[in-house]
């Protein structure tokens, strides 16, 4: 019992940088008003929060919307010059910002800055009369930030600066729970660098790798390797391409990208056949798999819960590992360049990744690539 302490206590001695989850995802976006439409119309997310002219903030807007844990920021800027327009003009619409809910952002800030980590926003400190937070931010991958957000004593609608703001019709959940992974596509021969970032900049530890001879199809492959944090809330995957006989899907998404960045986010959901059926009537695009994938899904995972006719139907991914499955299926891309992509996960006991599909999921990929004119 009491070596059980010592090595508990042990353990969170060593967590420099403790996380509470992920707080949220802020996406710079070509139109943040349209976009809010779309998040709240398709995918079932609340507006909770807004800033903007009206809250007096004259440079930009930002919608804040909610569904279970998951919140999402969308963001546009009024001028060409400003950074958040120039971000939007290079990359697309995307990933600007993962952030990560901690309870002390100064402290998060100055352990991971002694590590080397490049400053992004040094700790500030920010109060209106529902409290106050602290919010300190550093450099990822590509132009991508990882903010520390501490809001200990803040019950405000999201953060200073912002309004409590209502959806103006009827949103109806799609059963979104909370963000499972966030995955990053890093240039080639720099994801062993990342992942030594997150280890000894971020004290996370590597949970899993991918080589090229797991995820290799016939013309293209990747590599991958995931990190998590020491209470596994918060997992990283980091891609990198690998040679084939065509152009991988990670080149793809750094050339219309135009740096590294993130590539999906995975948010789970309890009731995947209820998520996609939903997710689906609303015009959400997903890959394809042939049917031939379901011809030995019993064989090849075992016994499911789930009606298998209703996964073949729907077109969900299935796969097991040592210690339970997992359902996934995964969105076309969502703007119009090759770049940010969603997976709806359920899992049913499984923490992997969902290894046994990935072959069958970068030919789907390589079907689109080939259709855009880039395999
Ligand atoms: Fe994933």
């Amino acid at each position: 019992m009491e070596s059980t302490l010592i090595e508990k206590s042990t353990l969170e001695a060593k967590d420099f940088l403790p996380l509470n989850g992920t707080d949220h995802i802020e996406f710079y976006v070509g139109n943040a008003k349209q976009s809010a439409y779309y998040y709240q119309a398709a995918w079932g997310y609340e507006l909770i929060a807004y800033a903007g002219p009206e809250t007096g903030i004259r440079e930009y807007a930002s919608y804040v919307l909610q569904q279970g844990k998951i919140r999402i920021v969308l963001t546009s800027a009024f001028s060409a010059t400003h950074p958040i327009a120039q971000h939007q003009l290079v990359h697309g619409d995307g990933v600007k910002v993962l952030a990560l809910w901690v309870d002390d952002a100064k402290a998060a800030y100055e352990a991971t800055i002694s590590r080397g980590a490049k400053s992004a926003i040094p700790p500030t400190d920010a109060k209106d009369e529902f409290g106050e937070v602290v919010i300190a931010a550093i450099e990822t991958y590509g132009e991508t930030i990882h903010k520390f957000v501490e809001r200990k004593n803040y019950n405000g609608a999201f953060l200073p600066g912002y309004k409590t703001a209502k959806s103006n019709f009827s949103v109806k959940s799609v059963g979104l729970k909370h963000v499972d992974h966030c995955v990053g596509n890093v240039e080639l021969g720099a994801m062993n660098q990342w992942v030594k970032f997150y280890e000894d900049v971020m004290g996370f530890k590597l949970l899993l790798t991918f080589d090229d001879e797991d995820i290799s199809t016939e013309y293209s492959a990747l590599m991958s390797k995931v990190v998590s944090n020491g209470n596994g809330y918060v997992k990283f995957p980091i891609n990198e391409p690998a040679s084939g006989k065509k152009k991988s899907q990670i080149e793809e998404y750094l050339d219309f990208y135009k740096s590294a960045g993130v590539q999906h986010i995975a948010v789970a959901t309890d009731d995947i056949i209820a998520t996609v059926t939903e997710l689906r009537a609303r015009g959400i695009e997903f890959l394809y798999v042939p049917d031939a994938y379901y011809d030995d899904l019993t064989a090849r995972v075992g016994a499911i819960n789930e009606d298998i006719a209703k996964i073949k139907a729907l077109n969900i991914l299935v796969d097991r590992d040592d210690e339970g499955y997992l359902l996934q299926l995964f969105t076309k891309p969502v703007q119009d360049r090759p770049t940010l992509f969603y997976e709806i996960i359920q899992r049913n006991g499984a923490k992997s990744f969902g290894k046994g599909n990935f072959k069958a999921l970068f030919e789907s990929i390589e079907r689109e690539q080939e259709l855009r004119g880039n395999l």
